[in-house]
């Protein structure tokens, strides 16, 4: 068995690496988000602009076998690497997924950082049960379960239309008017990118962490500008609902759901919903979450569920999805170790 980086351009390579994570999303969690051939293949040529990311395979007798994917943040937290890894199910229980960690430990330590995580899916209360094949294996390389997180489905008519009407109404009683509700499709409009950029760089503060060492990021027009043109090379279209505080002008609330431009992929994503501290208490939070569903529906008609993952303790963020509909499906452990 070698180990070799993973080039875009080998069409074997990378069907062999998309292949071991089909297999893997067959065998471990069916129910969770398929992954996305077009997707994945557009990913490896267009990194985000602020983590150097690095693409490996583990391939035995011309056969892809195990597939690893690792992500380096290069603008904060250059202590920190963190990395996915997934071994074929007919490959297992036989060192390929120790010699992909030792893989990406050594490739962290040789780059400076002293903090990795990998994640692995879990079982959570009574959602579907899981396998304990990751956190048995990296428990036994010495990592600790440093966050875990829930993972969260609703289906995008969970409400009957009535609730969802009286909810909304409800909402934007309690929000009153110092609120402007602004939603868009894509690109962030030119006019609101800094106070977006402002109120991005507050997510990692707010953001429950659990033992992760991490520091807040400076989000500027520069990173969200490249963000959106990843976004469109990737074929990834944001649908996005804020609130803007009337008398400041600021962006004080924002959500994100995040779709592809494939009519027949059937989920998508729902990236952070935060609210401002200064602001909350106005119902903000439920509000743009409810208006940017009616247009996930409206936008994207092929999109059956949209996914979430919460940090276990995020109580107030639970409690409004529980309020949408949204069920538990499983949890992420995110495991941690010092180099
Ligand atoms: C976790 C995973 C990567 C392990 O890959 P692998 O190639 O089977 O791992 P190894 O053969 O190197 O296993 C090393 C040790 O981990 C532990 N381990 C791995 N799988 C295990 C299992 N199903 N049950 C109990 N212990 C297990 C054992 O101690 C094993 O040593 P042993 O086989 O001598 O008993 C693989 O099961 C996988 O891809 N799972 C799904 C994806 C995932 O959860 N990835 C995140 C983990 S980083």
């Amino acid at each position: 068995m070698e180990i070799i980086e993973l080039d875009p351009a080998d069409g074997d390579l990378v069907s062999g690496a998309f292949e071991v994570q089909r297999a893997a999303h067959a065998a471990d969690g069916p129910e969770n988000p398929a992954p996305h051939a077009g997707n994945f293949a557009k990913g490896l040529v267009n990194p985000p602009p602020d983590e150097d990311e690095a693409y490996f395979v583990a391939v035995e007798d011309g056969t892809v076998v195990g597939y690893l994917y690792i992500g380096l943040p290069n603008r904060s937290n250059l202590h920190f690497g963190w990395a996915y890894l997934i071994v074929h199910p007919e490959h297992r229980r036989r060192g390929v997924g120790t010699a992909l960690l030792d893989h990406f430990l050594a490739y962290a330590r040789a780059r400076g950082r002293t903090e990795v995580t990998l994640d692995t899916h879990m079982t959570w209360e009574d959602g579907v049960e899981r396998d304990k094949a990751g956190q048995l294996f990296l428990e036994k390389h010495g990592f600790k379960l440093a966050l875990t997180v829930i993972n969260r489905r609703c289906a995008v008519d969970a409400l009957d239309p009535e609730t969802e009407r009286d909810l909304l109404a409800k909402a934007r009683a309690a929000a009153g008017d110092e609120y402007e509700i602004i939603s868009w499709i894509g690109r962030t409009p030119e006019e609101l990118v800094e106070t977006m950029a402002r109120i991005d760089s507050t997510i990692l503060a707010e953001v429950p962490l659990g033992d992760l060492e991490l520091e807040p990021e400076t989000i500027d027009a520069e990173i969200k500008n490249a963000r959106a043109d990843r976004n469109a090379a990737m074929g990834v279209t944001p649908i996005q609902t804020v609130a803007r505080h009337r008398a400041s002008g600021e962006v004080v609330a924002n959500t994100a759901v995040f779709t592809y431009d494939d009519d027949a992929y059937t989920d998508a994503f729902q990236g952070i919903t935060i609210v401002d501290p200064a602001h909350r208490g106005h119902r903000l939070g439920l509000l743009l979450k409810l208006v940017n569903l009616a247009l996930v529906r409206e936008n994207r008609p092929g999109v059956a569920h949209i996914w979430t993952d919460n940090a276990d303790v995020n109580a107030p963020m639970i409690d409004i999805n529980v309020v949408l509909g949204y069920e538990i499906v499983d949890a992420g452990g995110e495991f941690q170790i010092k180099l």
